[in-house]
């Protein structure tokens, strides 16, 4: 693996599944990684990919170096050939090269701006982070994806599902006060559509994800119908791709209480937290037996544990 950044990078999904789980039963197995150093590069909020990967890197005895960009660092520039006579007072080159200059690997968060699908979907940040700092680059989200949340979800489904057959996954759209990024519901849905579940996607009309993202996938746009009998039910928000960026309607009917449970089978309730409670999921599910967004929490941590050593094995 050289980069990480979908489930595109990576030739295994159920090898690093496996990577992961065994570093969950031994965090420590592994100090390999001493003396590497993980620049962990943050343009927008975090709290758990920035503690995660952190406590990650600890484990296997590298060093992790956060730097809040988008607070502390200076304004970048991105086009090429431009005068730098504005108020962008460092190229992404050099930004990008002096970092890798610093880091044995690094992690980028860079979330859409929600107004440009096409500037979005170019993914500009993150390509010009794997073009000019020269060393792995591991996405801590960006426009369009969040590959540690999703390998995270995945593990966490594997050490829930016991059963002989195919689990019964559906990833539900949910209401929200705010615009939200499609990078989660893609990014599930591109490593579910590699796992050995049975996928479906419900999102109200003018929610449908990118072509891209839903190929081969049954979306309903009824609710009730997508869930009966679901195993596993991933709620989310996030605003239209169609009109991009935009929040069509705050159906309070799509949010996730124990009416939706009974439809399913008795399913795990997931969420990549945060999460807005009684907007996107009622109390009643988050404080009860059936919600594991903690669990998924936690796996974050062996979900970038297993990344991370995957990228710095062929150096060590
Ligand atoms: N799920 C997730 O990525 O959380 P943070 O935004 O807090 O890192």
């Amino acid at each position: 693996m050289k980069n990480f950044t979908s489930v595109k990078d990576v030739q295994n999904i159920n090898t690093l599944v496996e990577k992961a789980l065994s570093l969950k039963e031994n965090p420590f197995q592994t100090k390999l990684a001493e003396g590497k150093r993980i620049g962990l590069i943050f343009f927008n909020p975090s709290l758990r990919t920035r503690l995660s990967s952190q406590v990650a890197a600890q484990n296997l005895g590298a060093q992790a170096i956060v730097l809040d960009i988008g607070k502390d660092g200076w304004a970048l520039e991105f086009e090429d050939g431009v005068v730098m006579n504005g108020d962008k007072a460092e190229h992404i080159k050099e930004a990008a090269a002096v970092m890798g200059r610093y880091f044995d690997v690094l992690g980028v968060r860079t979330f859409p701006e929600l107004k440009s699908k096409e500037a979005d979907y170019s993914e500009k940040l993150l390509n010009a982070f794997i073009k000019y700092a020269g060393v792995p680059i591991v996405s801590l989200e960006s426009g369009t994806r969040h590959p540690l949340q999703s390998l995270a979800d995945l593990i966490t489904i594997k050490e829930q599902w016991t059963a002989t057959r195919k689990p019964k996954v559906v990833l539900t759209w949910a209401p929200h006060v705010k615009a939200l990024p499609q990078a989660v519901p893609n990014s599930f849905a591109e490593w579910m559509g590699k796992a050995e579940v049975d996928f479906s996607i419900a999102n109200p009309e003018g929610y449908d994800l990118a072509e891209e993202f839903r190929q081969g996938i049954s979306v309903f746009h009824n609710q009730e119908a997508a869930l009966k009998g679901a195993d596993f039910v991933y709620v989310k928000n996030w605003s239209s791709y169609d009109d991009y960026g935009q929040i069509l309607s705050q159906d309070e009917s799509w949010t996730f209480g124990s009416k939706q449970l009974k439809l399913t089978d008795n399913a795990k309730v997931m969420h990549c937290l945060p999460v807005r409670r009684g907007l996107v999921i009622k109390d009643e599910i988050l404080d009860g037996p059936n919600a594991i967004h903690l669990e998924q929490a936690e796996n974050r941590v062996y979900a970038a544990q297993a990344v991370f050593h995957e990228l710095l094995m062929p150096q060590i």
